[in-house]
């Protein structure tokens, strides 16, 4: 085989070797869909942990419940868009990004959240939510935590960690590859209790540069039963 010929074998070798990574990228992305769709077809993730529908220690008595926002009582959810203006709006404001009252509104209105609820036994009233939702994010099958909010009388009892524990329940059970947020940097209390709960800065979070830098940081935890199958490409 003569120079040009040997070149003419190797890029066609090449080419080859990206069809079929190419080949392997979409089987994977198509698979990682179906988890997701597969985990939102559930009625309720939370079924098939009946030791996780209640949290009881530290004085706090809560049923836990998990909806999709549609079927999510009209006027719990106006309690945590409510709760979710009085935690975050302060901070929102300090963000370069604001705070847009009917965006939130309508984000937390969206047909694709689902509502992780803890109510109190005593009151039947709601005490914290997490928003999330089985989402893809960045070609990752993944539990994106849009928020978790708790009532000012229900923190520092153990209750957001448990509730993290069950959105990993959920997510873990269903195969997606990790559980992600976002938590402002000028939200210490919100980074150390995630630092607590053992997420670290994802793949996925922005980095300062000289250019610019971020406000915000993206966490995630991974799931540690399945391996990562990206490919190079
Ligand atoms: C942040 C928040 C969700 C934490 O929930 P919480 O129920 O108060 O936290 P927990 O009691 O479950 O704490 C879990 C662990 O984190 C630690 N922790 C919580 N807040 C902390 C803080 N500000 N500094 C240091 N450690 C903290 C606790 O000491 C605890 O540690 P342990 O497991 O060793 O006992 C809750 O305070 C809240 O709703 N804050 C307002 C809204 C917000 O900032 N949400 C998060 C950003 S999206």
């Amino acid at each position: 085989m003569n120079e040009r010929q040997l070149k003419k074998s190797k890029s066609k070798e090449k080419g080859k070797e990206r069809r079929t990574a190419l080949k392997a990228e979409r089987a994977r992305l198509a698979a990682a869909q179906l988890l997701v769709n597969q985990a939102n077809a559930m009625p309720d993730p939370l079924s098939k942990f009946p030791f996780f529908n209640k949290y009881e220690r530290n004085g706090l008595s809560c049923t836990l419940i998990c909806k999709r926002v549609k079927d999510l009582d009209p006027d719990m959810l106006e309690w945590a868009i409510d709760l979710c203006k009085q935690n975050m709006q302060p901070l929102y404001e300090k963000s370069t990004q604001g705070w847009h009252e009917n965006e939130k509104r309508e984000e937390m209105m969206e047909d694709a959240a689902w509502y992780l609820m803890a109510i109190d036994t005593t009151s039947e009233k709601a005490v914290a939510f997490s928003h999330f939702r089985f989402d893809m994010d960045y070609g990752d099958e993944v539990l994106y935590c849009y928020e978790l909010q708790l009532e000012a009388d229900c923190r520092n009892k153990g209750l957001g960690k448990f509730m993290m524990q069950v959105l990993e329940l959920m997510a873990f059970s269903n195969q997606m590859h990790k559980v992600v947020l976002t938590v402002f940097k000028h939200n210490p209390d919100g980074m150390a209790f995630f630092t607590k709960c053992k997420y670290e800065i994802d793949e996925t979070s922005p980095e300062d540069t000289y250019e610019g830098s971020y406000d915000y940081n993206i966490l995630s935890k991974l799931n540690k039963m399945k391996p990562t199958q990206k490919t190079s490409l």
